[in-house]
């Protein structure tokens, strides 16, 4: 039988092990493949023994749909064309990624990932002569040619749920909660979960505000509405002077996680309003996979897997008009989207009245 291998790779986020069974279901059930699933991203390759497991239908009889996390474990270190070696050099190891394909006997690979790790997987899939087919993931949903990719809608139902948590309390006492969330460059979990979860202020990278504009709008509330106010901040807003306020771990990676703090600090300095921040965090990739996610997960696992077999190739699956589609990886990585000002969302938040920091209140 034919033999493919799948692998996830970057961030983890809800959904992947329903991928993970859509395409096993689908290998197995509709064509007789054998299904093998490679461990931590592309790590399992470079590993000898190499590091993997059959996937079978006994593999995801039980609870596996609804787990969040991938099974098969995933990482967004070591790039295995340019792999950090202890000694701090760079070296080339997609020989032996090559190498490890040859010996599971692998035909064709089905990688999940975001843009950075498939732009990696795309070019280790060349050099090692292995047909690929790609499903986009990510919490961020950043990849403009996909209108989803597995994850989002989970980490916006996160997101929200920790809005409806924070109002009781922010009612409680008096106070302007600030909710910190994920979506690196991209405001689309920020805008999502603030229309959803009755926020008062969201703030998003996309569009400029002012500090004076958000302190108006919290005056107002304040004074005149209720004794609370909810705000959402995306993760790579900066300051109101443009500065960012990532923080770099030990090996130099971005980390977000601060612009909740400073605007907790700078709403209470121009309003007086007692503040509280929280930085949503992992939460956001963690836990159980929301039917959205489960839905888009099966429907592009088994599209990919008919890829394969009608031997269409270096493409990857999208979601556009309630189809799935299938486009060049390279145009679909290429195509990184943040959130349009003029975009639906958008509209409807300043409909509701909600103060996205660029307009006086
Ligand atoms: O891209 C997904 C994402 O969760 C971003 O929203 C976030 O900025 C980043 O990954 C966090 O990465 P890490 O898991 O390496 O801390």
């Amino acid at each position: 039988p034919k033999r493919i291998g799948i692998l996830t790779s970057g961030g983890d986020c809800a959904g992947l092990n329903a991928v993970l069974r859509a395409v096993t279901l689908r290998a197995i059930q509709g064509y007789g493949w054998e299904v093998y699933g490679i461990s931590h991203g592309t790590q399992g390759l470079l590993r000898r023994p190499i590091d993997y497991q059959k996937l079978d239908l006994k593999s995801f009889e039980g609870s596996i749909l609804r787990l969040g996390g991938t099974i098969l474990g995933t990482t967004n270190k070591g790039n295995p064309i340019a792999y950090p070696m202890e000694d701090g050099t760079l070296k080339d190891r997609s020989a032996e990624f090559a190498e490890g394909c040859q010996m599971l006997g692998l035909e064709a690979m089905i990688g999940v990932g975001g843009d950075g790790s498939l732009h990696i997987l795309r070019k280790l899939m060349e050099k090692s002569k292995i047909p690929f087919v790609a499903i986009p993931k990510t919490i961020d949903n950043d990849l403009g040619i996909t209108e989803r990719s597995i994850g989002f809608t989970t980490a916006v139902d996160v997101a929200t749920e920790a809005l409806d948590r924070l109002q009781p309390t922010a009612a409680s006492h008096d106070r302007v909660m600030i909710l910190e969330v994920m979506g690196r460059d991209a405001g689309h979990i920020a805008l999502a979960a603030g229309i959803a979860g009755g926020a008062d202020i969201i703030i998003i990278p996309e569009i400029p505000y002012k500090l004076q504009n958000i302190a108006h709008k919290i005056d107002d509330l304040l004074k005149k509405q209720r004794n609370f106010a909810l705000v959402v901040v995306a993760e790579a807003v900066k300051t109101e002077n443009g500065s960012a306020l990532q923080i770099f771990d030990l090996n130099g990676r971005a980390r977000y996680g601060g612009i909740g703090h400073y605007l907790s600090d700078e709403i209470t300095r121009l309003t007086g309003a007692e503040t509280r921040f929280t930085v949503l965090g992992h939460l956001q990739r963690g836990g159980q996979p929301d039917a959205s996610d489960r839905l888009l997960a099966s429907a592009f696992g088994v599209r990919a897997v008919d890829l394969v077999a009608e031997g269409k190739f270096d493409r990857m699956v999208a979601w556009q008009n309630r189809t799935i589609i299938d486009v060049p990886i390279l145009d679909a990585i290429s195509l990184n989207s943040t959130v349009d000002p003029n975009d639906a969302l958008v509209q409807t938040a300043r409909g509701l009245g909600i103060c996205l920091g660029d307009a006086p209140y």
